[in-house]
């Protein structure tokens, strides 16, 4: 079937070639000049009369530089149109240059993929099961979710006792191949793989058979089910946070990633199908805001009040890894619940190690033999890698099988190794901080190899028996918040004066709905299928955070996103320190979704607080006028952004240009009175040594409800000490009642 069409596509080229030699003479230069990439050319703002037209105008623009009607149709792929402007075509790369010239062009950039930031956790951030609610309001908020599809047939997505999907909802049902449906819980589901001579993918349908966005919606807005767990473990209640709420999915990963132009497709189809939420738990590297799919969408999103949430990455704990970092974008770092996955394993000398994983399977004798990589090598193998580290063909299956075995080090999937050799557990020690647990598709644990590991391998090399038993995972308590080890950090790249991520929300080990066309581990040779699993990653985050903003909004319909991200974030408990980049790690803290709805006093920001905001970042006036699609646009016409920063970001934030520079930095402020009509706030500000922060005024008086009152944060200090990286303060405006805070963080190159 493919290579049919491939033969096809060889045919049409060989067809077109002529012609195309004909129109553009001067290109005869390599063949690979006729590897037509796809690239997304981004328009901004719909136009002022919406016409049928656009695709039209798609293909004009197309054939004026490509010199081709038919190769014109052949190239393009897939107009946008519904919620922005723009479409994608494959282009060379200097189509692409002059496409970028055009008027009514913001950018044009090559289709990238990116890729996944792969019940407890709501008691734990304070929403009891029996927390105060406005049902009716929150059932008609719907909450679209960008992912891998949805499998509907959990528990989760039970929707009895839903009523019908609200009025005002445009989407639709698409059906498709192992796709059961949708209902009251799940109202839409559609799929994007847009591109045509992109590989053929199972499954095209919402379904998901990954289970990662089963997983996210369900975290997001999943119905109660009581009595959920993973095979016994981590047995609770499961649900999303906003249960009322629905669910529109719009599958754009596939087992090859997330590609930009599917991405783009399903921001334009949720926007205009009436979401009020969009939970994005994937990224890639950071790219200049209008040529990174996620903050075209979510600006657009912004734009008609629906707020994005998305994950910051799990690329920590090295600094300067935070992804998704435009400022009308809200950004989640992953803690850790107060609840931990534990994995006993008995030694036959008596002695007990705890270690981490998911590990579902409970032994069936008392003791097995117990070997490590290294006494167990393959010493007839030519296998490049360690033993001692279990690495794959570098075991000699005979000493493998019937055994645990110990294992120090490796490149990963060590308890497949074992598994296909017959092993009977495996005991992995990783030289890496870790704090989640994962999932082994035999008996496994992971330890800690200095502390664990050392002793572990010195019992076996001592003993002339050896034996270990792996007992099924259990629970124990954690202290916690602490900011999840994988969670990406900032300083970020692109506006290096806000500070990202924003918050943090629950993203270690969570249990939540999956998708049974899905392994628990992923991986074909294992054999358990759930409706639950539970899994780790800022991905998880993610949903809680939309979940909470849509909590807080169904009592404030009325706020915009900015306000309820300031809601979320001025409210939210400060993670404790466990290096420098607490604030860079996790931004304000932890979400505490019912203090939140109570703030005392907001940062909002508007459309043209961003407006100014992105003419001070420089962007060219022309492109910000299509953006938001007003021909005169002229940046030199509106009020200039003030400060630092230039936008009233509940935070502050400033990188410092190198290591002479002295401190001198002042932010502007506006607050918006959500608490009691006559109130009188103080400011409270704690700064640490060489940072003087001063704010003015430092009283703000109230007489009425919404009232604006503005003010300035001025930051002063010498050079930072050498050995300084970052200097945290926070400004705190307290009415005895509210308690609103704002870390403000100095960071310094190093
Ligand atoms: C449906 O799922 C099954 C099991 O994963 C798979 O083998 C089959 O190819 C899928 N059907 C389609 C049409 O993709
Ligand atoms: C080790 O764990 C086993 C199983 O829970 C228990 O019976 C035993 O008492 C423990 N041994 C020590 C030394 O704690
Ligand atoms: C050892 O490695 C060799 C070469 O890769 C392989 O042919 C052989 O089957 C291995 N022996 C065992 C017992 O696993
Ligand atoms: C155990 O024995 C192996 C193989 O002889 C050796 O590589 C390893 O260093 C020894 N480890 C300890 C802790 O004794
Ligand atoms: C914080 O930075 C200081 C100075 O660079 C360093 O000595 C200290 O170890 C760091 N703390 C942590 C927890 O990384
Ligand atoms: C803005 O960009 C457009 C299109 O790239 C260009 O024609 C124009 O000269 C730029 N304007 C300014 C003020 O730089
Ligand atoms: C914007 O206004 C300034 C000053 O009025 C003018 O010099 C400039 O040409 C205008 N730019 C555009 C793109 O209209
Ligand atoms: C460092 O910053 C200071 C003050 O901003 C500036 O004068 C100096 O040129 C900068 N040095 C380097 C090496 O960039």
């Amino acid at each position: 079937m493919s290579n049919t069409i491939k033969m096809l596509q060889n045919l049409l080229l060989l067809l077109l070639v002529p012609i195309f030699l004909h129109s553009f003479p001067i290109l005869i230069q390599g063949s690979n000049q006729y590897e037509r990439k796809p690239y997304i050319v981004y328009m901004g703002e719909l136009p002022a009369s919406r016409a049928h037209t656009m695709e039209q105008h798609h293909y004009n623009m197309l054939e004026a530089v490509i010199g081709n009607k038919q190769l014109a149709r052949e190239s393009k792929i897939h107009s946008y149109g519904k919620s922005f402007n723009g479409f994608v075509a494959r282009l060379l790369p200097h189509e692409a240059e002059k496409l970028k010239k055009e008027k009514n062009v913001v950018s044009v950039f090559r289709n990238t993929y990116n890729k996944l930031h792969t019940t407890r956790s709501w008691d734990f951030i304070g929403m009891p099961l029996k927390v105060r609610r406005n049902p009716n309001i929150e059932s008609h908020i719907i909450v679209g979710v960008l992912d891998t599809g949805i499998w509907v047939d959990c528990p989760s997505f039970n929707d009895e006792g839903y009523g019908p999907p609200p009025r005002r909802w445009k989407g639709k049902c698409v059906m498709g191949a192992n796709f059961t449906g949708c209902n009251n819980k799940v109202i839409g589901a559609k799929y994007f793989n847009l591109d045509p001579t992109g590989p053929t993918l199972p499954n095209p349908s919402p379904v998901d058979d990954q289970g990662h966005g089963t997983h996210t919606s369900s975290t997001a807005a999943g119905s109660v089910v009581r009595g959920a767990s993973l095979y016994g473990i981590g047995e609770g209640t499961a649900r999303g946070g906003v249960p009322s709420a629905r669910i529109a999915m719009y599958k754009v990963c596939w087992s090859i990633g997330c590609s930009d132009m599917d991405m783009l497709a399903g921001f334009d189809e949720a926007i205009a199908d009436g979401v009020n939420f969009i939970s994005v738990s994937i990224g890639g590297p950071s790219r200049d805001f209008f040529s990174d799919p996620i903050a075209i969408g979510a600006f657009h999103a912004m734009r008609r009040g629906v707020l994005t949430s998305c994950s910051a990455g799990n690329d920590g704990p090295r600094p300067m890894s935070v992804e998704n970092v435009a400022p009308w974008i809200m950004t989640v770092a992953a803690t850790t619940v107060d609840r931990q996955f534990t994995t006993l394993v008995s030694f036959g000398d008596g002695k007990n190690v705890t270690g981490l994983s998911i590990n579902t399977f409970s032994p069936e004798k008392n003791m097995y033999p117990l070997t490590s990589g290294s006494l167990a090598a393959n010493l007839s193998g030519d296998s490049y890698g360690s033993p001692s580290g279990c690495d794959y063909g570098t075991l000699d299956r005979d000493k493998v099988k019937g055994r645990i075995v110990y294992c120090s080090g490796g490149t990963g999937g060590q308890d497949l190794t074992i598994k296909e050799y017959g092993g009977a557990g495996t005991i992995i020690a990783l030289e890496d901080e870790a704090d989640a647990s994962y999932t082994t598709v035999i008996p496994g644990a992971f330890v800690d190899i200095d502390t664990v590991g050392k002793n572990i391998e010195t019992y076996i090399n001592s003993t002339k028996n050896p034996q270990a038993v792996i007992y099924k995972t259990g629970s124990t308590k954690f202290p916690a918040p602490y900011l999840a080890t994988f969670s990406s950090k900032g300083p970020q790249r692109i506006t290096r004066n806000i500070l990202k991520p924003d918050l943090a929300a629950p993203g270690l080990d969570i249990l939540a709905a999956y998708s049974k066309l899905a392994t628990l581990t992923g991986y074909p040779e294992d054999t358990r299928y759930d409706v639950f699993n539970i899994i780790s990653g800022t991905s998880m985050a993610c949903p809680h955070a939309i979940a909470a903003a849509a909590y807080v909004k169904s009592f404030h319909p009325d706020w915009t996103p900015a306000a309820i991200k300031s809601a979320l974030m001025t409210t939210a408990t400060p993670i404790k320190v466990n290096d420098n980049f607490t604030e860079l790690g996790s931004g304000s803290g932890q979400i505490s979704p019912v203090k939140a709805l109570h703030p005392g006093l907001l940062y909002d920001i508007r459309m043209d607080s961003y407006i100014s905001f992105l003419c001070m970042q420089g962007y060219n006036s022309t492109s910000i006028g299509t953006l938001i699609g007003s021909k005169s646009f002229n940046c030199s016409k509106v009020k200039p952004a003030l400060g630092t920063d230039g936008i009233n970001y509940p935070t502050m934030h400033v990188q410092l240009l190198n290591v002479t520079s002295r401190i001198s930095e002042v932010f502007y402020r506006t607050v918006t009175n959500v608490g009691y009509g006559n109130s009188i706030y103080k400011a409270k500000v704690t700064a640490p040594e060489g940072l003087s922060v001063e704010v003015i005024p430092d009283i703000l008086k109230f007489s009425r409800l919404h009232q604006d009152l503005s003010f300035k944060v001025v930051l002063k200090g010498p050079p930072m000490p050498a050995e300084k990286v970052t200097l945290s303060a926070t400004l705190e405006w307290n009415d005895f009642k509210h308690s609103v805070r704002s870390p403000i963080v100095v960071f310094k190159p190093f």
